[in-house]
C-alpha cells in the first residue's frame, strides 16, 4: 500500500487528502520539486532543496519545513514505508487552504504533500530521442518551479501523440527549453550551447551538473541562446532532466542530428554524470 506524507502525517493512499479549497487546486498557487534517488540515496538533494527554497521565496509562500534535515528525515521514512528502493520523490507545497479568493491572507499555513514514484523505464530513450518545436506560451517566471504546468503538459502531450519524446519551446526564434527538460546543442566549433539561466527557463539541477562536468573536462560551454538554424548546423544535441539525466537528441523536427548517432561529447557527459550518481 502506498504511503503519502500530508501536512505532518504519513497516510495510506485512501486517507491521504487535501481540501477542495487548497489554493494549489483552485489557482495552481504552489511549487514543487522532483528529486531522484538510487538505492535510497538522494541525488543532488542540496541543489533541489535550494531551488525549492528559491521558488517559495519568489511566490512569498512560507516554508512548512524548518530545515533541510527535517525534509531528509521525512523522505527517508517515506522511502522505507513505500518499499521503493530507487525512484523519485515528489514534493508539493501550496499556499494553503482558504475560501476561494484571488487575494490571499499571509496567515494561512501552507499545504505540504510528499510522495514516492517508481523509476521510469527509459532504456529505449538512451539510443536517442526525437524532438519537435513549438512556440513557448508560458508565463514570464519560468525560473520558478510552479505547479502551473498547462503549456508544458499540452505540448508534451502533442509530442507524445506525434511520436516525439519532447517539445523544444521557442521564444523570438530562440529555443528556450523543453517542457520537462533543458535543451543543448554542440555547435560547429565543439562548444556546448544552452539558453542562459534567466526568467525564461527553469534552471535545471541536471543542467547545472552537466555544465560543471563540461567545465571539468575542458569542454567549452556557452550559455547563449541558439536558434533552429544553429540546430541545423550543430554536431550534437541533447537534453537533461532529473527523470532521464541526459538523453541524446537525434532528430529535431525533420532535421537529423549527427546522422542520428550519439555524439562524442554527449557520450562523455553521459558517462561522467552516471559516474557521479553511482559513485
Ligand atoms: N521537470 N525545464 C523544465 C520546464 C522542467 O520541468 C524540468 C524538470 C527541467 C529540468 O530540471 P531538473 O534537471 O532540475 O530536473 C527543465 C521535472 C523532471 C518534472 O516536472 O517532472
Amino acid at each position: 500500500m502506498e504511503t503519502y506524507y500530508v501536512n505532518g502525517f504519513f497516510k495510506r493512499r485512501n486517507s491521504a487528502k487535501i481540501s477542495v479549497e487548497d489554493r494549489g487546486f483552485n489557482f495552481s498557487d504552489g511549487v514543487y520539486e522532483l528529486i531522484s534517488y538510487l538505492d535510497e540515496k538522494l541525488i543532488f538533494f542540496e541543489k533541489h532543496y535550494s531551488r525549492l527554497s528559491k521558488s517559495l521565496l519568489s511566490l512569498k509562500i512560507s516554508s512548512p519545513l524548518s530545515n533541510k534535515k527535517i525534509l531528509k528525515l521525512i523522505i527517508k521514512r517515506l522511502i522505507k514505508l513505500n518499499k521503493i528502493k530507487s525512484g523519485y520523490i515528489y514534493i508539493q507545497i501550496t499556499r494553503g487552504t482558504a475560501k476561494r479568493n484571488h487575494v490571499y491572507s499571509q496567515q494561512i499555513p501552507p499545504n505540504l504533500v510528499i510522495f514516492c514514484l517508481p523509476l521510469r523505464k527509459i532504456e529505449k530513450f538512451k539510443r536517442g530521442v526525437k524532438v519537435r518545436t513549438s512556440e513557448d506560451l508560458r508565463w514570464g517566471r519560468c525560473d520558478v518551479k510552479s505547479i502551473s504546468l498547462l503549456p508544458n503538459i499540452l505540448e508534451k502531450q502533442i509530442a507524445f501523440n506525434q511520436g516525439y519524446y519532447e517539445t523544444w519551446q521557442t521564444k523570438d526564434n530562440y529555443i528556450t527549453e523543453g517542457t520537462t527538460s533543458n535543451a543543448f546543442i554542440v555547435d560547429r566549433n565543439g562548444s556546448i550551447r544552452t539558453y542562459p539561466k534567466s526568467k525564461h527557463i527553469l534552471g535545471g539541477v541536471t543542467r547545472d551538473v552537466i555544465i560543471q562536468i563540461a567545465k571539468k573536462k575542458s569542454i567549452k560551454i556557452i550559455e547563449k541562446a541558439f536558434t533552429l538554424n544553429d540546430v541545423k548546423y550543430c554536431k550534437e544535441a541533447f537534453l537533461t532532466s532529473t527523470t532521464v539525466k541526459i538523453l541524446p537528441v537525434i532528430k529535431v523536427n525533420d532535421m537529423k542530428i549527427n546522422t542520428m548517432k550519439i555524439g562524442e561529447i554527449t557520450k562523455i557527459l553521459t558517462y561522467n554524470i552516471n559516474k557521479k550518481i553511482n559513485g
